[in-house]
């Protein structure tokens, strides 16, 4: 049933207005193990939200892929799986797994008591696991923790017992306290002290680049698997066996192009473009000649717009070889 946690292979990890159904895409057709939906409010879902409902669809092109809630009470998260078992959506595959997020600092996730808050109340943590596990029936649910809401409280050891007891079938742990936001350091103790806090399986998250550098942390820790976030940002290809290796330019710009495309796609021309800029940012990272073209990239309307300026960068780089 977890056949899809695999300890040589990443997998892509959940990110709200980035991780969307062509990076998705493009990130398991490089290899990821397994992907994750956007997080997704219970309470919105379950009040009918439209734009909720469209999150949680999965496409075969993603599969494995499982969702994420987000919420602060046990009772609402196991009613939105409930309805999502039992209604389903337009369209799309049943999920692979259901996870609950535990670990988002953003304050107006925070404020209302999820994400990251629940972090300091891991008893409301195994009532949600024990709730949303029952409503999920043979589906896996797990939760993705960050260590703890401070350096002072770092929970997230007792946190995956709990849940563990209360029917988890896998923890995804993010090696960082909620106040360090992004910051280094990557806690290697607290994700190792998880991993031996538990039986089930625990997928190790924070700074991976690639399928290079994730032996480290798994090796550091001890965990199951690695998860891969940033690192996969205009690098689909992270994912691959050689992840640590770019592929040619030429290849990097046709896949910034399927991204666009995709995007256009999905969401239309409008806002696929805004935002593809951010995603054409990251592929032209550290490409020659791509800073001078910065305000191009972030200001393109259409497809053909990325492609002049794709086209420029590869002749330029011809020019130079
Ligand atoms: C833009 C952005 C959005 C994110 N959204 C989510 C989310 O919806 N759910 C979640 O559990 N984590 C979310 N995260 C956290 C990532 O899943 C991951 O835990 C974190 O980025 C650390 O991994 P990394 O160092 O590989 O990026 C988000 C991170 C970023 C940067």
């Amino acid at each position: 049933m977890l056949d899809f946690i695999r300890r040589g292979k990443p997998s892509l990890a959940p990110m709200a207005g980035v991780a969307d159904r062509a990076m998705r895409e493009l990130c398991m057709a490089s290899g990821a193990a397994f992907c994750v939906s956007e997080m997704v409010s219970a309470k919105g879902y379950i009040l009918g939200d439209k734009t909720s409902a469209k999150l949680l669809r999965i496409t075969p092109a993603e599969a494995p892929m499982g969702v994420q809630f987000f919420g602060d009470s046990p009772e609402t998260v196991a009613d939105a799986v409930r309805k999502l078992l039992a209604e389903g959506i337009e369209d799309s595959l049943p999920p692979a797994f259901i996870d609950i997020n535990m670990g988002c600092p953003a304050p107006k996730i925070t404020h209302g008591g999820a994400g990251s808050a629940l972090l300091k109340e891991p008893m409301k943590c195994e009532r949600m696991v024990l709730l949303a596990g029952k409503a999920a029936g043979n589906i896996p649910l797990s939760v993705k923790l960050r260590t703890g809401w401070d350096a002072e409280h770092i929970t997230a050891p007792e946190i995956a017992k709990r849940c563990e007891a209360a029917g988890a079938a896998f923890v995804t742990i993010h090696g960082r306290h909620k106040q360090q936001m992004f910051a280094p350091p990557v806690d290697i103790d607290s994700i190792s002290a998880v991993k031996q806090a538990v039986q089930i399986p625990v997928i190790a998250n924070g700074d991976v680049q690639d399928s290079g550098n994730a032996a480290y942390l798994l090796e550091a820790t001890g965990c199951d698997a690695v998860m891969i976030g940033r690192g996969a940002q205009g690098r689909p290809w992270a994912f691959r066996e050689d992840g640590s290796i770019a592929p040619s330019l030429r290849e990097r710009m046709e896949l910034m192009l399927e991204h666009t495309r995709r995007l256009c796609l999905y969401k239309g021309e409008y806002i696929g473009m805004r935002e593809a800029r951010k995603h054409a940012a990251w592929y032209t990272k550290g490409v020659r000649g791509a800073a001078a073209l910065r305000r191009e990239i972030v200001s393109a309307m259409r497809i053909p717009d990325l492609e002049a300026i794709a086209a420029k960068l590869l002749s330029w780089w011809e020019a130079e070889a």
